[in-house]
């Protein structure tokens, strides 16, 4: 399964993975045939809930872990080759740096490791931990580092070998705002050097101001892989209504012309499915006694998208139709 022809930066497909459980020889699947891939430059994110098999997925990319079946390729070559993870980065979920060295001697072992040129190796440590914010830190051992900071000096591990394809798990995990942010421009800066990055994270803002795709797993399966600008077109046309002062049960006749309605209070936010619906809509409302507070284009968040996948609540007729809207926004819609 390749896009448009040309060689993926990084390719899964239809890895299976099982677990033995501790008591008992009877196994049990949490990875059941996952499929994505990342091409040159792209920002790939895997967003899915707390045991949904991300971390599984990235260990066995990394040749951590062994699938049961299934392939990846990282640069069009099998995870066999093991000469292509030179030009991979990788940050672990829970990061382990060695308490004992400082930052930087912790940094110049990885760069020795990485086989990183000894005339190199200290601007290259020093680049780093300037990056992340860690240069009054570099001769501190690391037993005394902070949660963000430990973060931040995994991040700087990961990068610090200009790896042409980075994967992170959970990379924004224990940062504060500004790590946050420090990170996201350091990604979007590898990026637009070219470099591909798949990184997971349940920070969907971050997720939405990063990625240029999103891979949506549930349960050991992908459900779907979603273009950022196809998240944003998938409301295209939609139109946000909040009134007030008119009991949903009201709104009955017109509730066909509805893609979701939400009550909040006394407040209802209804989302119409197409613009030549509104007068009508709006019209109703009115002869049902209601104040309309606000009328606007409708713009589904990622979050939004992801909680209808997870949540199942995609309407399949709609989609048939060809036309793809999302039911079953959160409560409490009308807080935008
Ligand atoms: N070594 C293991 N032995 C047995 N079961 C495991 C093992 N590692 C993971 N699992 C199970 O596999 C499933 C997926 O776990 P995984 O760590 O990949 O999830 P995740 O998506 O990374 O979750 P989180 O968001 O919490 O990090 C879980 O049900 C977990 O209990
Ligand atoms: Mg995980």
């Amino acid at each position: 399964m390749q896009r448009g022809g040309t060689m993926e930066v990084l390719q899964v497909d239809g890895v299976k993975k099982s677990f033995r459980g501790d008591m008992s020889f009877a196994s049990r699947e949490v990875l059941h045939g996952v499929s994505f891939s990342a091409g040159a430059g792209e920002i790939l994110g895997f967003l899915g809930p707390n045991g949904a098999g991300k971390t599984t997925t990235i260990k066995i990319i990394l040749g951590l872990l062994r699938p049961d079946s299934g392939s990846v390729q990282i640069f069009g070559k099998p995870l066999a080759d093991r000469s292509v993870m030179k030009r991979v980065g990788y940050l672990p979920e829970n990061p382990y740096i060695y308490p004992h060295l400082t930052l930087s001697e912790f940094l110049r072992f990885c760069a020795d490791l990485s086989d990183v040129p000894a005339n190199v190796a200290a601007s290259r440590v020093r680049e780093v931990s300037s990056l992340l914010g860690l240069e009054e830190h570099a001769n501190r051992r690391t037993k005394g580092f902070s949660k963000g900071m430990l973060q931040r000096a995994g991040l700087a591990q990961a990068i610090l070998d200009e790896p042409d394809l980075l994967i992170l798990d959970e990379p924004f995990s224990g940062l504060d705002p500004i790590g946050r942010k420090t990170v996201k421009d350091i990604l979007l800066d590898l990026k637009g050097r070219g470099k591909t990055i798949f990184f997971s994270s349940h920070i969907l803002p971050d997720m939405e101001a990063l990625c240029d795709r999103a891979c949506i797993i549930k349960d050991g399966a992908v459900i779907r892989t979603v273009g950022l600008a196809e998240v944003f077109r998938i409301g295209e046309g939609m139109v946000e209504i909040t009134a007030r002062g008119c009991p949903v049960s009201e709104l009955d006749p017109v509730s066909g012309y509805m893609d979701s309605v939400a009550v909040n209070g006394e407040e209802i936010f209804l989302v119409v499915r197409k613009r030549e619906l509104v007068r009508t809509v709006v019209q109703h409302l009115y002869n049902s006694g209601a104040e309309v507070l606000n009328v606007s284009n409708h713009h589904p968040s990622l979050e939004e998208v992801f909680m209808s996948e997870i949540n199942g609540k995609i309407t399949e007729e709609r989609e048939s139709a060809g036309i793809q809207h999302y039911a079953g926004h959160a409560t409490g819609g009308g807080e935008r």
